[in-house]
């Protein structure tokens, strides 16, 4: 891309002038060479190379003086950063999630904010089937078990786990996510149910089989409920006591959204209790779990560390789509996958 453009006085902030030199960014984790190269030729590139994210002090101490913010969801960009930092003209989420961000707070200082949708949808989706394969046939159990020299024989009763073929999947959230992990279990057998505030039926090619479904009905029938919506103010805690509750008593929660969908207490009562089946779980409300969170002690329980879209293929497309969001941010240009297009409102 050429050296950033001046952009539009009316539009959202953006860009340095000619003659200034190229911009400044600043990236909280290494992204893939390529995508990092790229940026760098239109662009003066920080990223920030710790084992950890940035603490919200060293965030703000490297944003002093950039133009662009390549973030991450374990940093936490809201109206207080963009006091701090006011020259930051545009945001880029290397995610599709962005809860993280303030949106409305970066919305009213007219900063846009990007993320990655569509590109990270089959490796999460995939991850999501991982889990599901792994909690139903208590995969990790059983490695355990073998390591601890517990497998003595062939045993008919031994490490008995649910069928999947015939088994109801209950999909939470129909958007691209929740449909590419109903394929995948059309493909096992399942039967799919699925919830959605917005979707209506069919959801899709390949989807005509999948019945929309009341949120308490989806609960109360299926065997499987994956989580697949976004981290809002409305879905805090939307799988609580109340509906773990409703759930069978051998059914199996899958997370692969936000760990705050899910109530985290509510949940290790409900496995511990026996009220559910078990969970298969790639977030969790505090990220890295504490190693003595009483979820790591649970034998039908399997926790991963947030790896949902950790494919090499899908690291790179989304750093590249976060490089393309970026560099359209400096250069003035409307950001091709912008979560607050209001930016580019009336005032453009
Ligand atoms: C990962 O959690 C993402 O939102 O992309």
């Amino acid at each position: 891309m050429a050296t950033p453009a001046v952009p539009s006085p009316a539009g959202p902030r953006g860009a340095v002038g000619p003659g200034e030199g190229l911009p400044a960014v600043f990236v909280t984790r290494p992204i893939p060479d390529a995508a990092r190269a790229r940026l760098e030729r239109s662009a003066q590139v920080d990223v920030f190379d710790g084992a950890d994210a940035p603490t919200p002090a060293e965030l703000v101490s490297r944003c002093r003086g950039v133009v662009g913010l390549l973030a991450s969801s374990a940093d936490r960009v809201d109206g207080a950063l963009l006091d701090a930092c006011p020259q930051i003209a545009v945001v880029s989420n290397l995610a599709v999630g962005y809860d993280n961000v303030d949106v409305p707070a970066m919305t009213r200082r007219k900063v846009p904010v990007g993320n990655t949708p569509g590109v990270l949808t089959d490796a999460t989706a995939d991850l999501a089937f991982a889990l599901l394969l792994a909690t139903a046939r208590r995969v990790v159990e059983a490695r355990d078990a073998v390591l601890a020299g517990r497998w003595k024989s062939w045993d008919p009763g031994f490490m008995l786990g649910m069928e999947l073929s015939g088994s109801t999947l209950g999909i939470l959230g129909a958007g691209r996510i929740g449909r590419a992990v109903a394929r995948r279990a059309l493909g096992f057998g399942m039967r799919v149910v699925a919830w959605s505030r917005s979707a209506r039926a069919p959801l899709g090619p390949g989807l005509e089989a999948v019945e929309l479904v009341g949120f308490d009905e989806l609960l109360e029938t299926s065997d499987v409920v994956s989580v697949h919506v976004a981290l809002a103010p409305s879905t805090v805690h939307l799988v609580g006591a109340r509906e773990l509750a409703l759930m069978k008593r051998s059914a199996i929660l899958v997370n692969t959204a936000r760990g705050a969908v899910v109530d985290q207490a509510a949940l290790v009562e409900a496995l511990r209790t026996g009220s559910i089946g078990g969970a298969g779980l790639d977030v969790t409300e505090v990220e890295p779990i504490p190693l003595d969170d009483p979820l790591l002690s649970l034998a039908n329980c399997v926790v991963l560390p947030h790896i949902g879209s950790a494919t090499t293929v899908t690291r790179v497309a989304m750093a590249e789509l976060a490089v393309d969001n970026l560099l359209a941010g400096l250069s003035g240009e409307v950001l091709p996958a912008c979560v607050n297009p209001e930016v580019y409102g009336t005032a453009r």
